[in-house]
């Protein structure tokens, strides 16, 4: 199916400790932003949007340089506004549906594209999630106060998967206080359903130092 991608690369990506924002940080040879940009095309995306902080063109350039049917927006001051940029440019030729994603994971396997665009058949959004692995604790002052059951809950990544219309629509009414972490949790504030797929590993965020020490993620040897 047909389908644009809209990458948000406008956060600080202070986190990770490093000179520049962590998206345009070579990691594997290459800029952390090039790898998901050329997965999408690959995978058949007919044009890419990617949201930029103002004071990162250049790095953005250099970081796409030579390949096509990208083209830069501003980002705005929170993750929801620069999807709603990349959003309004697209909305002047729109697809049928768009993939949301993370500049901060860098590679993103076929396989969950292709589950997402198909899940999209039947849903409005769709999300690729892991389950949970660890203990997931309540916490206050350092003191553990209680813990949820990890068998309702999912860790949620990007793509996210949307038809374009609703996604749109839905951050155009977006009216909440809050601080949306994701696109689904814009979708489903509209009323709009949210399906979820299989995520994968693979696609785990880069965030602080450590994570672009490791050549390999996730086999992690050694002591740490
Ligand atoms: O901070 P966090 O890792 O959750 O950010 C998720 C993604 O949203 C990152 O790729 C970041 O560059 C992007 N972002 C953005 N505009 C902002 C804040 C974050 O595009 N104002």
């Amino acid at each position: 199916p047909r389908f644009a991608a809209i990458i948000v690369a406008a956060g600080s990506g202070t986190r990770a400790g490093q000179a520049i924002p962590k998206q345009y940080v070579r990691w594997r040879g290459k800029p952390v932003l090039r790898h998901s940009v050329e997965h999408l095309l690959e995978a058949g995306a007919d044009r890419i949007v990617i949201a930029i902080a103002p004071d990162a063109k250049d790095l953005a350039r250099e970081a796409t340089a030579g390949l096509e049917n990208i083209m830069f927006v501003e980002g705005g001051a929170t993750r929801r506004a620069s999807v709603a940029s990349g959003l309004e440019a697209l909305a002047l030729d729109p697809p049928e549906a768009v993939l949301i994603h993370d500049a901060a994971r860098p590679c993103v396997p076929l396989a969950v594209v292709e589950r997402v665009l198909s899940a999209l058949e039947h849903h409005a959004g769709a999300i690729p999630a892991l389950p949970l692995v660890d203990t997931i604790a309540r916490t206050q002052n350092g003191v553990m106060t209680g813990q949820e059951d990890r068998s309702t809950l999912a860790r949620v990544q990007t793509p996210q998967g949307f038809r374009f219309a609703e996604i749109l629509a839905a951050h155009r009414a977006w009216d909440s206080e809050t601080q949306p972490t994701d696109d689904a949790q814009v979708l489903r504030h509209s009323g709009g359903e949210v399906a979820i797929v299989e995520g994968s590993q693979r696609l785990a965020k880069l965030t602080f130092a450590e994570d672009f020490a490791m050549q390999a993620p996730p086999v992690r040897t050694g002591t740490g």
